[in-house]
Order: structure tokens, then sequence, then C-alpha cells
């Protein structure tokens, strides 16, 4: 190591390298056999990390080995074939590389001049983007933390551009009624959190009941409107979903775009979930009206397999966006620099301004499996839903509750139980039972006030067998309770 930088010598630095390439490989190596959740108690994990900062640095191979046993063992089983919990896909390889590489030339992608690479590698990954999901070129973006932070963003853009039809940068809120925004009952808690992160006030979300296919009833939805109107209520915002949390359910984009036009209200579309999956020519579909939202939310570390942590914010253009967000500051100006106006910066069009370079791992992965194949991974994903659903309907010992056109599915394990009660306290037991099993990871979620087990399919790895075993696992563990 040399003592005058953080730097280790070539050799050094080429073992280390060498250790880490063989870890990344152990884990490939391994798949089968990944557990869906490594039970450790929470008191172990814990003491594996309890010691005073370190003053002195540790020999790097030994410090390796560390991580190998204390982190990387005890992962919980994201890559393999046995999670099902939340909406956890499993990576891919590419963007692994990506990561190495774009931390190794450690670029901040918030000035043109200090990433330029990397900053035209955005703009085309946002411009990709819209031919994924067919909206219009014109699109501006930015590459955010994941669908959370996505659908902030759209939020903001949506109450700042609504904020200047009202002049509130001169008149301030004062006398202002309250300002209302709309989604479904089934709509991701962002969205209250950015409400309540904006000002708003979960107070004016109104969050619209659904139809028996748990998408918004957009006849409730206009009702409420008009009640709030006539209230002196200013509604301003719809939420549109693109594929819900719990279901998959795709609300009638058409129609809600229709409804805001008509009440000239903001449409943004949470498509955290379910937003990529209007690339399948199976779905297409599904999604019209997609294409007419003001601002779109996705997050590509769920349905493009992309590595924690990459969501991706459109709104029709660019200029919204930097209306939202440009602040002067005379450290910050760009009047100088050769031929500023044809250089995007992207500090001016969102929040942060240091940015890591989250698109490189797109670009990268894009171009190396191509997008169709991706694609074809999605269809799977939803092909292996189907198939885990007719497995549930053929069985005697499964109830299916849910039908979804994306890829999650809920059903309840019955085995012998007979009364509903029981059905209930079976499934409930079932999530710690099983997490202390280990052998794969699903939780629960309420459908209509009904505990089910949920289960959703978002990995380019899982097979049919890798399906028909959760099954198997749920029976067995299930069986003992
Ligand atoms: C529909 C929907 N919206 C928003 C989110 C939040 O995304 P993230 O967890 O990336 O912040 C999710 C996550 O599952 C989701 O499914």
């Amino acid at each position: 190591m040399n003592n005058n930088t953080l730097d280790f010598t070539q050799e050094e630095f080429q073992d280390i390298l060498e250790k880490t390439s063989s870890m990344i490989l152990n884990q490939y190596q391994n798949l089968a056999s990944q557990k869906g959740f490594n039970v450790n108690s929470q008191e172990e994990v814990e003491r594996w990390f309890n010691e005073p900062l370190p003053l002195e640095g540790k020999n790097s191979l030994e410090l390796l080995q560390e991580a190998q046993t204390k982190v990387l063992d005890s992962a919980t089983g994201n890559l393999g074939l046995n999670m099902y919990a939340y909406v956890m896909s499993g990576g891919n390889q590419m963007s692994t590389i990506a990561e190495l590489l774009a931390s190794t030339v450690n670029q901040n992608n918030t000035k043109w001049h200090l990433a330029p690479a990397m900053t035209e590698i955005e703009k085309r990954v946002v411009k990709w983007t819209t031919e994924m999901i067919d909206y219009t070129p014109n699109a501006g973006g930015a590459m955010v933390s994941g669908g959370s932070e996505a659908n902030l963003a759209g939020l903001t853009v949506a109450r700042n551009i609504f904020f200047k039809k009202l002049d509130i940068k001169r008149n301030g809120l004062f006398g202002v009624k309250p300002f209302t925004i709309y989604c479904s009952t089934e709509t991701h808690n962002c969205v209250d959190k950015s409400v309540t992160l904006l000002g708003i006030g979960t107070n004016q979300l109104r969050r619209i009941a659904t139809k028996a296919d748990l998408t918004i009833d957009t006849n409730i939805l206009e009702a409420q409107i008009q009640t709030d109107l006539a209230n002196g209520f200013m509604p301003f915002c719809i939420v549109g979903n693109a594929g819900t949390v719990n279901t998959g359910a795709i609300d009638d984009l058409t129609v809600l775009s229709e409804i805001a036009k008509k009440y000239q209200m903001w449409f943004h579309v949470d498509g955290a979930y379910g937003g990529l999956a209007s690339s399948l020519p199976s779905l297409k579909q599904k999604y019209a009206g997609l294409e007419k939202a003001d601002s779109i939310a996705l997050d590509f570390h769920k349905w493009l397999y992309q590595p924690f942590e990459i969501g991706c914010v459109l709104v029709q253009d660019w200029g919204k966006m930097r209306e939202t967000y440009f602040k002067e500051a005379d450290y910050l100006a760009t009047e100088l620099q050769t031929n500023p106006n044809a250089r995007l910066e992207f500090n001016e069009h969102y929040f942060q301004l240091s940015r890591n370079a989250k698109a490189f791992k797109v670009w990268l992965s894009v171009k190396a499996y191509g997008f169709d194949r991706i694609r074809a991974m999605i269809q799977k994903d939803i092909d292996l839903t189907h198939y885990l659903s007719k497995l549930i309907i053929e069985s005697t010992d499964f109830e299916l509750k849910s039908s979804s056109d994306l890829a999650v599915a809920c059903f309840r394990y019955t085995g012998e139980k007979t009364t509903e009660d029981e059905i209930i306290d079976l499934n409930q037991k079932l999530i710690p039972a099983l997490e202390a099993d280990g052998r794969v990871f699903i939780t629960g979620t309420k459908l209509n006030n009904e505990f089910v087990l949920r289960a959703c399919i978002i990995n380019h790895r899982k097979t049919e067998a890798s399906i028909a075993y959760l099954l198997d696992t749920i029976r067995d563990v299930g069986s003992r309770l």
C-alpha cells in the first residue's frame, strides 16, 4: 500500500480484483442451491459487525473473506430461484460489471462537463425508455433511486406546474383553497409519502374505490372530482396505476387521461412495477392511454432486471422539469463553457447536485442483451405466473385469490383446514414459519381486507421447477403447523 494515498500497489489491487472475481463467480456457481432467506437471528447479525471504529487497516484479502462469510453468504436470495417477496428482481451480470466500472471512473452526472459521456448516455437511456414504452420521443427524464423517488419527482413537477398557474411564487399559498389529488385505494404508499413531502397533506389525497378487478372506478373518481369542485377544492392531479403492487392491476389509463384533460388536471402514472410490461405485444392494449401521461414513474430495478438502485422519471418535456428544478448559482454558471446551450445539465432538471452514473448499467446491459431478450424475460415471468396460478387451481390444498395480467399471484394455503378462521390463522402463521425455514422467501398482503400470500415472479432465472418447489415447500412447512 502507498502510504501517501489510499491506493494499493498495482499488484495488490490485481490480487484484490482476482479475489473479487472469484467471489462473484462463486455466487453464480451456487445459484441453484441459494436459499430464499438465510436464517440468522438479529442479535447474531448485529454481533458480526459489533466493533469499534477501525483505526488501522486490515489485510484486504482477509477482509474480502470476511465480507464473503458475513455478507455474501448470509444475503437474502434475490439472485436465486426462491425469492417471491415484494418486487425483487435478480439483477444481471452485465450491470454488475457496469457498477464496478462506473464507480472506478467516479463520474458526477450533474453537469455535462463533469461527465460528458455519462450525461449523453443518460440522455440516450431516457430516449430508449420512451421507445420501450411508446412514449413521446421528446420526453425529459432522469434516473433516480427507484419507484418511490420517481413518483415523488413526477408529482413534484405536477405540483410546481400547477403552482405556476396560480403564480404561487408571487402570491404564496395565502388564500388558496386546498388542491386535491386522486388515486385508487390500491395505489402504492409512496404516493401518500410524496403528497406528505410536497406539503399537500394526505387529507387532500382522495383514495378512490376500485372495481372487482382492483382497478380504479372511474365513475366514482369523476363524481368525487365534481363534489370537490362544488365544495371549492381545486382538483389538480390524477395518479393512474400501470400495475399495482398488490395484484398488478392496470387502471383504465385512457379514461383517466380523458378525465384529467376534461378537468385540466395533471395525469401522472405509477408504472414502477408494471410500466415496462407495456413493451410486450401481448399486453400493449391494456396500457392504452399511457402515452397520454404528463409524467410516468418507472423502476429499472424491477422489470429491467437492474441491480438496486435505479428508477426513472419521465415528463412530457425537459422544459417542465427545468421549470421545476432550475435555480441559478454563480458556482454553477455555464455561460463561459463551450457551447453551453447544447449541453444538458442534469442538475437543472432534477433535485440532486451530485448523482452517480446510474444510466451506465442500463446502457451496458441493454446493449449486451438487446431489449428483445429482456422483453422475452418479462414475458417468461408472466407465463410462469400463469403456470403458478394453474398449479394452484388444479391443487386441492391451495386457493387462488387474484388473477393478474402481470407477474404476481395472491393465494392461500388451505391444507386440510375447512373453516375460514382456521385458514386465516394458518396463512398468517406460514409467514414466520417460512422465514424460519428459509428455503423460499414469500410475504403476504391484504386483498379487500383479507390476508393472502403474495408471490411476485420477477426474476429471469426462474423456471417451472422452481415454481413447483415454492408450492411444495409451502405445503411441507404448512402441513406441520
Ligand atoms: C407500483 C409501485 N409503485 C412504487 C413502488 C416503490 O418503488 P421502490 O421500492 O423502488 O421505491 C413499488 C415497489 O414495489 C411499486 O410496486
